[in-house]
């Protein structure tokens, strides 16, 4: 049975639906002359159990990699909607994961200065996090997401079938931007989700409530302040340390697993500054143990490290603003001096845990 929420957004309110079989949706919209925009992996993997035909000059396939999150990419694909006569009210569908997400979002923004897109996502990350939230963002030379604009979909189709194909590491980033979710939210089902780790990791399907209740938070928090100018702001958990692991480790890290490596600094550091409780800090750590990567920062990496964190664009002066906890569902948006005092709390991280 599909179920459906609405999410209330300053442009436009989008109904989000769960379905058990998209290709009569996908069938509607091609034939009210939509253009597709589809990830080529999810094309090789779905293409055929697609019932309608999603061929011709309607249909563009885009790798998804963040090398295409560019502005000359995007400049080439209005290129080929424009040669294939888009108009201002045709409606752009969108399906593949973020990065499909990202590059539609961004090119319906800004063609014709605003025409519809619909999304079907197809990750994890994009099931449970970014479908919701209006956020659009491409990259600009080594600077990621610097570009872009709020501009939500229309609508958004959630089928849970779609992560039987993905790789286990896309499961794992995803279930990092879950827990961040419930850790933010003090939600109980981080345990139980952690608790059925394998399980999960096995059938995905079995993360529809998971996916449903990730959602149901982020929902509450954008419908007050979707431009992210304050609680939104409490979603950075863990993602400040976590870009800077990513950055360091050139991306070897999925972005998932860095945010959860990033809770878990940013915990340490709130155990450190008073704020958490060992032994919440120790039962956090327990919950998120088994979606922890193995990269780890030594002595020669450290450096690059802090770096990596005074480039963050939330930092004040020579202050890294970041978020720090009293626990589950208590969360702190601090700046703290980017000093050698920091340097050595990271690297004691470090070595504490290993
Ligand atoms: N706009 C936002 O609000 C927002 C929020 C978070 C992240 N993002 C962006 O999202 C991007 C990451 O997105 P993502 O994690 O969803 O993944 P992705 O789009 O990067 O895709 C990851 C990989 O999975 C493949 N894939 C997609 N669906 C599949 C499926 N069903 N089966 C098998 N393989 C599949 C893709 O081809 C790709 O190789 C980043 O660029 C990030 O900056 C955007």
């Amino acid at each position: 049975m599909s179920e459906k929420f609405i999410v209330k957004s300053r442009l436009r309110d989008y109904e989000v639906c769960f379905l058990e079989d998209i290709n009569s949706t996908i069938e509607h919209y091609a034939n009210i002359n939509s253009f597709f925009i589809i990830d080529k992996r999810v094309m090789d993997l779905f293409g055929k159990q697609i019932s309608c035909k999603l061929t011709g000059e309607r249909t563009l396939i885009v790798e998804a990699v963040e090398q295409n999150k560019t502005l000359d990419y995007c400049t080439g694909l209005i290129q080929r909607l424009i040669t294939a006569n888009v108009r201002r009210d045709n409606c752009l569908i969108a399906i593949g994961g973020g990065i499909i997400q990202d590059i539609t979002s961004f090119v319906s923004t800004i063609l014709f200065r605003g025409i519809e897109w619909v999304f079907f996502p197809t990750t994890l990350l994009s099931q449970s996090d970014s479908c919701i939230g209006s956020k659009t963002s491409i990259n600009l030379n080594e600077y990621k997401n610097l570009l872009g604009s709020f501009y939500p979909p229309s609508k958004v189709f959630i089928d849970i079938n779609f992560l039987k194909t993905l790789p286990v590491g896309e499961i794992k980033s995803g279930i990092g931007e879950i827990l961040h979710f419930y850790f933010n939210d003090g939600s109980r089902l981080a345990r139980e989700m952690m608790d059925s780790y394998d399980n999960i990791l096995k059938t995905p399907s079995l993360l529809e409530k998971y996916i449903k209740a990730s959602l149901k938070i982020k929902k509450k928090i954008i419908e007050i302040d979707e431009l992210d100018k304050n609680e939104r702001n409490l979603f950075n958990y863990g993602h400040t340390f976590g870009h800077a692991i990513e950055t360091i480790s050139n991306y070897s890290v999925p972005h998932g697993q860095a945010v959860t490596l990033g809770m878990d600094i940013a915990n340490f550091v709130s155990l450190r500054l008073g704020y958490l409780d060992k032994n919440v800090f120790e039962d956090m750590r327990k919950i998120m143990s088994r979606n922890l990567p193995t990269f780890r920062i030594n002595e020669d990496m450290i450096d690059d490290y802090i770096r990596a964190l005074s480039k963050d664009k939330k930092n004040m002066g020579n202050n890294l603003g970041c978020i720090l906890t009293n626990g589950p569902g208590s969360m702190r948006k601090e700046y703290v001096p980017l000093n050698d005092e920091l340097r050595d709390l990271i690297l004691a991280y470090f070595r504490v845990n290993t």
